[in-house]
């Protein structure tokens, strides 16, 4: 039993804000209210002795619904070099993540109901973030022959990809839409016609042009993404946009929510954070794909969020060995670390810089995701579980590799001080993370 004192909640779901107490039973929300003596803790838990319930101060500290990303690599099975399902769920609570989806594009491929219920059962033995699957949309990812989605979404996958690479063939996508309506899950689009990237490493602009690398257009994404919201408009499918960064991509969708499409898209919070403008020769980590965006399309980005085209936040963790990244710019491999940094760049550049309302970045990582994919949490309402993030905005840290609990270093922050971070996590009521510390597990 847990009773937290006097902490600023913040439960965009029912519209909440302000200094509450919180109280935590068997694993789930029990009572959210002002000020609370020890004599309503006991009516409240049905108790006598008060020592049984550990209690935390929360002055100056928030309390925000465990945070859910939707786009997380964690590289089980095939490639634990990077990553694995163990060390990329530590990084989720570290991070103030909760619960994470894990992409397909793996070793095998997460094409079949036996791959999924594995990435799931990882997830449970690894006993951090709760970890769903996210399955191929195509067979071993080769755009040629759908998936058996039913029995996969039966292995616990929540929804579809091929992300990492668009699925090319507007029939085979027509295709999924029709058929995952059956499953009520959405298809992710990872949205990238490939002939028009070719073999670019950063978004095509002036800054590509002097550095001499090969640039991919925003049409790249931008054509794709009309595509696929008009497939989901004729088909009724639901499609979920992966990192959009185009401010094309932005005003495609606005239009199609507008007709009625059902569609929803995140955004990356490095597309915010940075532009082309911050990418040079040596410094691979920005390497990412889609590419870091032009201002314009920054902008466009930031008014998408502002007028609720753009639904949620999502990492797109993408962990690399430092031996590949640090290949010329052109050979490194797309990609940035950003579970246990994340919440703090956000924090500190767009709640703090007046971008986003911190209201804002939970309800776009908690809330709006958990509605999406029909998941358990995302808020911290009565009878709820209790996977909850307690948020220090005054935690100063400097990023370095031993401290990150990712296998992966590929972040464009280490070596940096960021402040504002998760100081105590907990999923369904376990406390999984204090002081910055993974807590072991029994
Ligand atoms: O930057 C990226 N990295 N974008 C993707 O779409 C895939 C991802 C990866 O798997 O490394
Ligand atoms: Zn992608």
């Amino acid at each position: 039993m847990l009773w937290i004192k006097n902490v600023t909640v913040i439960d965009p779901a029912q519209d909440l804000s302000g200094l509450r107490d919180v109280l935590v039973q068997e694993g789930k929300i029990s009572a959210i209210g002002e000020n609370f003596q020890v004599r309503d803790v006991q009516t409240i838990l049905g108790i006598e002795q008060i020592e049984k319930v550990k209690q935390i101060e929360g002055t100056g500290k928030y309390l925000f619904p465990g945070l859910i990303d939707v786009h997380v690599h964690l590289r089980e099975p095939g490639q634990e070099n990077k990553e694995d399902i163990r060390s990329g769920s530590r990084a989720a609570v570290r991070g103030g993540f909760t619960s994470i989806l894990a992409m397909a594009n793996t070793a095998p491929v997460i094409d079949q109901r036996a791959l999924a219920e594995f990435v799931r059962l990882q997830g449970q033995r690894a006993g951090m973030a709760r970890v769903y699957p996210v399955a191929a949309v195509t067979k071993g990812f080769k755009g040629q022959e759908l998936v058996e989605m039913m029995d996969i979404r039966a292995g616990g996958a929540v929804g579809f990809s091929d992300d990492g690479k668009g699925i090319q063939n507007a029939e085979m996508m027509r295709l999924a839409l029709e058929y995952a309506k059956m499953t009520g899950c959405p298809i992710i689009s990872h949205c990238e016609d490939s002939d028009l990237a070719g073999s670019g490493s950063m978004r095509r602009g002036e800054v590509s042009a002097r550095l001499g690398l090969r640039g991919i257009p925003a049409s790249a994404e931008s054509v794709m993404v009309a595509r696929d919201v008009l497939l989901a408009g004729e088909t009724g499918g639901k499609i979920h946009i992966a990192h959009v960064s185009t401010k094309q991509s932005v005003e495609i969708i606005r239009t199609a929510k507008a007709m009625g499409i059902d569609v929803t898209c995140e955004v990356n919070p490095h597309h915010l954070l940075f532009t082309d403008q911050d990418v040079t020769l040596t410094g691979t980590s920005l390497k990412v794909n889609p590419p870091l965006p032009s201002e314009e399309d920054q902008d466009a980005l930031l008014q998408g969020l502002a007028d609720g085209t753009i639904d949620m936040l999502a990492t797109d963790h993408a962990p690399h060995t430092w031996e590949e990244k640090a290949k010329p710019f052109a050979e490194a491999p797309f990609g940035i670390n950003a579970l246990e940094t994340v919440l703090a760049a956000v924090w500190q550049n767009l709640a703090t810089g007046g971008k986003l309302t911190s209201e804002q970045v939970v309800k776009l990582w908690s809330v709006n995701p958990a509605r999406r994919f029909g998941l358990a949490g995302g808020t911290l309402q009565t009878g709820a579980a209790a996977d909850m993030v307690l948020f220090d905005s005054e935690y100063r840290e400097t990023v370095t590799a031993d401290s990150l609990e990712s296998k992966a270093q590929n972040t464009p922050f280490l070596g940096k001080e960021l402040k504002g971070f998760p100081i105590m996590t907990w999923v369904g009521g376990r406390l999984v993370m204090e002081n910055r510390k993974i807590i072991p597990q029994k």
